[in-house]
């Protein structure tokens, strides 16, 4: 792995001559119609890797929770954590927008304590900071906006919401104005871009919903099964390399990254066991 500034192949180097992903940018992206890319990583090596390939945005998400720390949901995630996560996100010096996730607790209390956490995340490394809320959060939003940290904002299925929704469920199938329900997601739409959020995930909602509130804002929405007319769209890294044994509906596995660490790990134990690892080409004179 590369971390360097000094280019050493010719991905690097054209990691290294592309243009840094910022705010701006991907306002540019929506405008153009360009579809945004969006991936989770929680440390420099993954970081460099996704960066390598491309993606727009690197969100050090909250789903380090259950994917790295084997936590059975985001809730018992901490500040420091999620600084410790980004300082190592940031290290890869990524092309790519780095985001941060304000965890459970580090910003619900009041505007001046989200500032407070946003600031710690950017000064950990973070380009612009996610948190998950709608109506309810329009004032922290514009709390921090009002510093000019730039906001993600998350609606729809928030895993921080684990225990209102009762697991992590599909929000918008039903008509109505309570947390979760169709027309009350679109309220929060609204009120996520109106307190100045530069982007909106949007997480477990109906496609049809999803392509409707997407059309009738002006910032990106990124979204997680949320379906394809999203301007963008973010999985985690772990799903997405098939590393995890869940199959969930959205979560398509583009690599199966378990089959193989298991039988890389079975291959080794196996030539350690019949004493053929290592080899004369891995041993020193
Ligand atoms: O924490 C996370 O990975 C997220 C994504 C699922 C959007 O919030």
């Amino acid at each position: 792995m590369t971390t360097s500034s000094t280019p050493t192949s010719e991905a690097d180097l054209a990691i290294a001559t592309r243009k840094k992903v910022t705010v701006p940018e991907v306002a540019a992206m929506r405008a153009e119609g360009r579809r945004i890319s969006m991936i989770t990583a929680y440390d420099a090596t993954f970081a460099h890797l996704v960066d390598l390939a491309g993606v727009d945005m690197i969100l050090v998400g909250d789903s380090v929770g259950t994917v790295m720390q084997g936590q059975p949901n985001t809730i018992p995630v901490e500040l420091s954590e999620m600084e410790y996560h980004v300082r190592l996100v940031a290290r890869a010096k990524p092309r790519a927008m780095v985001i941060g996730d304000l965890p459970f607790g580090s910003y619900q209390v009041s505007p001046q304590q989200a500032v407070e956490s946003s600031v710690r995340l950017l000064k950990a490394g973070a380009e612009v900071v996610k948190l998950e809320g709608g109506v309810g959060m329009a004032d922290t939003i514009a709390a921090i906006t009002r510093v000019d940290i730039p906001v993600m904002a998350h609606i729809g299925l928030t895993p921080q919401s684990y225990h209102r929704m009762g697991g992590n469920r599909v929000q918008g199938r039903k008509s109505g104005f309570e947390a979760g329900s169709r027309e009350r997601l679109i309220e929060d739409a609204h009120a996520v871009e109106q307190a100045g959020a530069f982007a909106v995930v949007l997480e477990g909602i109906p496609l049809e919903l999803a392509g409707e509130i997407t059309h009738k804002l002006s910032i990106p929405t990124i979204g997680i099964g949320a379906g394809v007319d999203c301007d963008g769209q973010v999985l985690v890294l772990h799903d997405l390399l098939g590393l995890s044994d869940c199959n969930y509906k959205f979560a398509k596995k583009f690599a199966d990254l378990r089959g193989t660490v298991i039988s890389a790990a079975r291959e080794y134990i196996a030539e350690v066991r019949e004493g053929v690892w290592p080899d004369e080409a891995h041993s020193f004179h």
